[in-house]
């Protein structure tokens, strides 16, 4: 357990590292954005979909140098989406990963500027895959996949939900969509992404997305869970921030007990997917099962 702590800090600097040489110089008339992007790109974070990314094509034998661009990618549309869910008129938190939220550190305009900004260079940034590859078409596959996930059928078609129904009392299933699509299809496009750079074939890529969609339910589960049990001090983000905006979530509709078991329950149904595929990633695999006890 020890070992692997170590094992994964370690990784996480270097997928930081990959990361970093991607976001912009800070130079030039529009450099405020510049500077906006790179402070929460820079300011922390668990770099959980980056590692699940290269992970998972390092499973099918891919290129790891054909995923650098798309973990850089996919770490600045999961960062935008930080930016504008604190917003204040998303959730209205003034802290992210230990810092000032980026609305509260340069303005709710920039905050507005520095998530779109994100979400479109990522794609430029996923583009110059292209240069890389000597497979366009897997390219434009990750590519395709990345929209899909990332708007009206992914994470925004999810936050669009989430921001509807706050103080609306909201059915299971329908907090089941907003899980799926909210956190569940960014992780989904993480790791669909490294398995299609990996060369994966349709089948394997569907059980792929399959494994990520439950990791995402129960990740956005125990992210429930934290905000009540946590501290800001352990999250880096505000604790009770779902109620303050009387949001429902799997807490209050199920409680705690059932929330931490269901969570455990379907991350091992998780790795049971992931073990079922072809090939075999043992980090991969005590990556997911570190999540299950994840404490921020
Ligand atoms: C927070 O994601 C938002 C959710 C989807 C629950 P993370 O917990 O992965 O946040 P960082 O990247 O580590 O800051
Ligand atoms: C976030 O859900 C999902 C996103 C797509 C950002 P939350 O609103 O619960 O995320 P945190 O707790 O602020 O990180
Ligand atoms: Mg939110
Ligand atoms: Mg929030
Ligand atoms: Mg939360």
């Amino acid at each position: 357990m020890k070992e692997f702590k170590l094992e994964l800090e370690k990784r996480t600097r270097e997928v930081e590292e990959i990361v970093y040489r991607y976001l912009p110089q800070e130079t030039g008339h529009q450099k405020t954005i510049f500077q906006a992007m790179n402070y929460s790109m820079k300011a922390g974070g668990k770099r959980l979909r980056p590692m699940l990314l290269q992970e998972v094509c390092r499973l099918f034998g891919g290129s790891l140098e054909l995923a650098e661009p798309f973990m850089a990618a996919i770490e600045m549309i999961h960062t935008s989406s930080l930016i504008h869910d604190d917003l204040p008129c998303m959730d209205n938190d003034q802290y992210r990963r230990g810092k000032k939220s980026t609305w509260a550190a340069y303005g709710e305009d920039m905050g507005v500027l520095a998530g779109d900004a994100l979400i479109v260079y990522a794609f430029e940034t996923a583009c110059r895959a292209f240069a890389l590859s000597c497979c366009p078409e897997r390219v434009g596959e990750a590519i395709r996949i990345l929209a899909v996930k990332t708007g009206i059928y992914g994470m925004i078609g999810g936050q669009t939900v989430d921001v509807e129904l706050a103080g609306k009392p909201v059915p299971r299933e329908k907090l089941d969509f907003i899980y799926r699509l909210k956190t569940g299809a960014l992780l989904e496009a993480s790791m669909m992404i490294g398995a299609v750079l990996g060369g994966a074939d349709e089948e394997s890529v569907k059980r792929v997305e399959k494994a990520a969609g439950r990791i995402g339910i129960a990740f956005q589960i125990q992210d429930d869970i934290l905000d009540i049990t946590s501290s800001q001090e352990v999250l880096g983000k505000p604790v009770l921030s779902d109620e303050k905006n009387c949001k429902t979530t799997y807490v209050t509709l199920e409680g705690l007990e059932k929330a931490r078991e269901d969570a455990a329950s379907i991350f091992k149904e998780a790795l049971e997917d992931i073990r079922a595929l072809p090939g075999k990633n043992l980090f991969l695999e005590e990556l997911v099962t570190m999540l299950v006890t994840r404490e921020k």
